[in-house]
């Protein structure tokens, strides 16, 4: 069983970094979100401040890098490598799933590594959801968090991958009562994650009335776990499973709409992932609702390459945040999240239809 799940995580790998497994029809909605520029900003760039304190930390810009691996040997130099990274800049990581360190122990090290390399950063440990079905509980979720001496821990919803992978657990009964026993009885907090499909105002609020402290949207619009399936089942020739992943490629709630979704149901910080690509972006989702970003895929793809070129590509992300911030004269994170916005396309028809506020966005500071 841990073999399988350990070639099952390398193969996530390989694809993900070989094959293009970014949605293809169905966009994160960013592109309905714009600012208002502003001609006159009134601050100056140089003395914006990137810094946010979010579930007792603070973080040196509100940017996270996704949950992506473990479990083999070139995990162990991906979790070191992002962990090097986020330390040096003052952010944090998720690492992916610990369920194959969890069922062998030999395969702790390539979680704990993070750890090692990452003594102050904001770590975020990582279960799958779906296992609290098939047999996880408060034991193993306490394993992850000690495995990497975690400040939180997400458990991931990934409902879309389980459905259309080979050997996928469809099974999520009572996995929200177990989320409420974990959130009750951990010490650090809960978050609830989905993995590329969003999280709708439904799901929210149920999750954090079951005592999840932070949501993490991942939405639709980057990287399609339905595709990385797809390419696996590919290679095994098996038509049915290849199909399912091909249909279903594009299946879920964009990144913009589920932020709205959420902050506009919940009081818990709201974490936006999901296509996030550029800075821009990400001054949007702020906009939108979310206390912090994430970004998974760009980030794998270099830090196969090293610490430097991490580093390099998340302090361009600060900087393109900083630069959206000065466009619109906002001099802290708390004030970009009361800029004005407004909202037009689809993702604006969609926020209406469900009937969430869209215009009181492009009416913030103005009487
Ligand atoms: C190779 C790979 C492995 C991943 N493994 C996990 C995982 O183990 N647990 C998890 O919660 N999310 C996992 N994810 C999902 C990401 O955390 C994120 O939600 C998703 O990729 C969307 O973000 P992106 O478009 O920036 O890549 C993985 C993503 C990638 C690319």
């Amino acid at each position: 069983m841990a073999t399988e799940t350990r070639k099952r995580k390398a193969d996530h790998i390989r694809i993900s970094l070989n094959q293009n497994v970014q949605a293809r029809r169905v966009t994160t909605g960013f592109e309905d979100i714009h600012f208002v520029h502003k001609a006159l900003p009134e601050i100056n760039k140089q003395k914006i401040d990137l810094s946010t304190t979010i579930f007792n930390h603070k973080f040196a810009a509100p940017l996270i890098v996704g949950a992506i691996t473990g479990g083999t040997p070139e995990a162990t130099k991906i979790n070191a490598t992002i962990a090097e990274a986020v330390e040096e800049i003052g952010l944090g990581m998720g690492v992916g799933s610990q369920r194959a360190a969890i069922e062998d122990k030999k395969l702790e090290k390539t979680f704990s590594i993070a750890r090692k390399k990452a003594p102050t950063a904001f770590l975020i440990a990582n279960i799958g959801g779906v296992q609290l079905a098939h047999g996880y509980g408060l034991k193993e979720a306490k394993k992850a968090i000690e495995m990497i001496e975690a400040d939180a821990i997400a458990i991931h919803l990934n409902p879309l991958q389980e459905a259309v992978q080979l050997e996928g657990q469809a099974n999520f009964e009572r996995v929200l009562e177990k989320i409420g026993t974990i959130a009750r009885e951990v010490d650090v907090p809960v978050i609830a994650k989905e993995t590329g499909a969003g999280i709708a105002a439904e799901e929210a609020k149920k999750l954090e009335a079951a005592g999840v402290k932070g949501l993490d949207v991942s939405g639709v619009g980057g990287t399609s776990f339905a595709a990385v399936e797809y390419y696996r089942t590919k290679r095994k020739a098996n038509i049915f499973q290849r199909r399912l992943g091909d249909v279903f490629w594009d299946w879920g709630i964009p990144t913009a709409i589920s932020i709205v979704e959420v902050s506009q149901t919940v009081n818990i910080p709201i974490i936006a992932s999901g296509g996030i690509r550029d800075g821009v972006e990400m001054a949007k989702a702020l906009a939108l609702g979310a206390s912090l970003t994430s970004l998974s895929q760009p980030v794998l793809q270099v830090a196969i390459k090293g610490v430097k070129e991490t580093k390099d590509v998340l302090s361009l992300l600060i900087e393109e945040l900083k630069t959206s911030m000065f466009l619109v004269g906002a001099d802290s994170v708390q004030t970009l999240q009361e800029t004005p916005i407004v909202v037009v396309g689809e993702t604006a028809e969609w926020l209406r239809m469900r009937k969430f506020n869209v215009d009181g966005y492009a009416r913030r500071g103005r009487s």
